[in-house]
């Protein structure tokens, strides 16, 4: 897959002399020496990576960790001390003050962690604000506006100030204003950092929603590790100003590279971030509809299980049978499935998050069923494995 952005070896070093930092950098000095000795702080230091196109890159990190000097590098807010930061196969590094403008205005947006609005503007305007720097004509501008609007949820509210908006909404105003000028890429730093937690627990399933239907390549910034691992496809970890370990979700909490990550995966719930398809099996047995209760019987029997599950044409999920309802009807020679079919079992989607299935599988007499969209049954989740997801990897 094309990369969309390749970083390559950037620094950023801010004070009077950022080249006598740089040559110390790169002779080995810390970040610390290099304050101390010179006065310049190394606000990203060497930093190398790649996103690619369509992926939710999180950037997280302490704070004062270079998270958001690196992001503002991305769109240049922060002129790199040197390195290159290809975008489309172009070094944004190198562009005039024309191009940039252009860059800014078509291919990249950013949501800040303080929202950024204008105060004596509507809704509207503000989402309006970028096209009308672009000279896009009124009518247009307000379709394209409203669009935006109506993609954050927040139609009806375009006349009104951003002062009458809860600090959610404020932000999906923020957010379609980014929108508004249909941009390849989103830099999101914290943007839902100052929202109260049941707010941001939204947005943050309202911006996967909405990457499913735009598929915008987003860099995102947080310090909630939940957070991180909850959108991002790919997580990196910034320490001092460097990048210390990216992977996905799972590689970075399997393996977590150092113990600075480590302490940081140790505040991770684990419930929150392993999701049904992660620890589903597939099932040993399992009979289609049209065998009888004797084929049932001996699939039950030759797995040491009492229930199998049916599926019908295109494996769909037909209903569960238990070994004394097949026995029975086998004594009564009665061999059809249909007839001693069972509905109380649960099913899940692969994407669910074992906390939303913890209440399910106390209830549950059988297995979980995961199934796809067509409500074919791609796996099983036995009780045991929901309590082994739960548990710290070395708790
Ligand atoms: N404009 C600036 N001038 C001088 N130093 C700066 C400037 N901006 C950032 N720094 C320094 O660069 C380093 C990284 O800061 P940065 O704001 O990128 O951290 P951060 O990871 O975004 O932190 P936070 O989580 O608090 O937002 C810090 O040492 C900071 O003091
Ligand atoms: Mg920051």
């Amino acid at each position: 897959m094309a990369y969309k952005i390749e970083v390559k070896n950037l620094v950023k070093i801010f004070g009077s002399r950022p080249g006598m930092a740089l040559d110390r950098l790169k002779k080995g000095w810390t970040k610390q020496d290099i304050l101390n000795k010179t006065g310049q702080t190394v606000g990203v230091n060497n930093v190398s990576f790649s996103v690619k196109e369509g992926e939710i890159f999180v950037i997280i990190g302490l704070s004062g960790s270079g998270k958001s000097t690196l992001i503002r590098c991305l769109n240049l807010l922060n002129k790199p001390t040197s390195g290159q930061i290809i975008v489309d196969g172009e070094d944004i590094v190198k562009y005039d003050k024309k191009q940039l403008r252009e860059f800014r205005q078509k291919k990249m947006a950013m949501v800040f962690q303080q929202f950024g609005l204008f105060t004596h503007r509507t809704v509207l305007g503000n989402v309006e604000y970028g096209l009308e720097i672009r000279g896009i004509d009124k009518e247009k501008r307000y379709q394209i506006a409203m669009e935006a609007i109506e993609e954050v949820g927040l139609k009806g509210w375009e006349e009104k100030m951003p002062s009458e908006l809860s600090g959610g909404m404020q932000q999906r105003v923020g957010l379609a204003r980014a929108l508004a000028n249909d941009p390849d890429i989103l830099l999101m730093d914290e943007p839902f950092s100052a929202l109260d937690p049941l707010i941001r627990r939204d947005m943050q399933l309202e911006l996967l929603d909405l990457q499913d239907r735009l598929k915008k390549t987003i860099i995102f910034i947080t310090h909630d590790i939940n957070e991180a691992f909850k959108l991002g496809d790919r997580v990196a970890v910034m320490r001092d100003g460097e990048i210390v370990q990216i992977g996905t979700p799972e590689e970075i909490l399997e393996n977590p590279s150092n113990e600075y990550i480590e302490d940081f995966v140790r505040d991770i719930d684990r419930t929150k971030i392993v999701q049904a398809k992660d620890i589903m099996k597939k099932p040993n047995a399992i009979v289609s509809l049209k065998d009888g209760v004797n084929v049932a019987i001996k699939e039950m029997q030759s797995n040491d299980i009492s229930s199998v599950f049916v599926i019908g044409k295109d494996r769909k999920l037909k209903g569960i049978v238990t070994i004394d309802d097949c026995i029975k009807a086998a004594k009564e020679k009665r061999s059809s499935l249909e007839d001693i079919l069972r509905d109380d079992y649960y099913t899940t989607k692969g994407d669910v998050y074992i906390q939303d299935l913890i209440e399910k599988a106390t209830k549950a007499k059988y297995p979980i069923v995961v199934t796809d969209d067509n409500e074919k049954m791609i796996g099983i989740i036995v009780r045991t494995s929901i309590l082994s997801g739960l548990l710290q990897k070395g708790a």
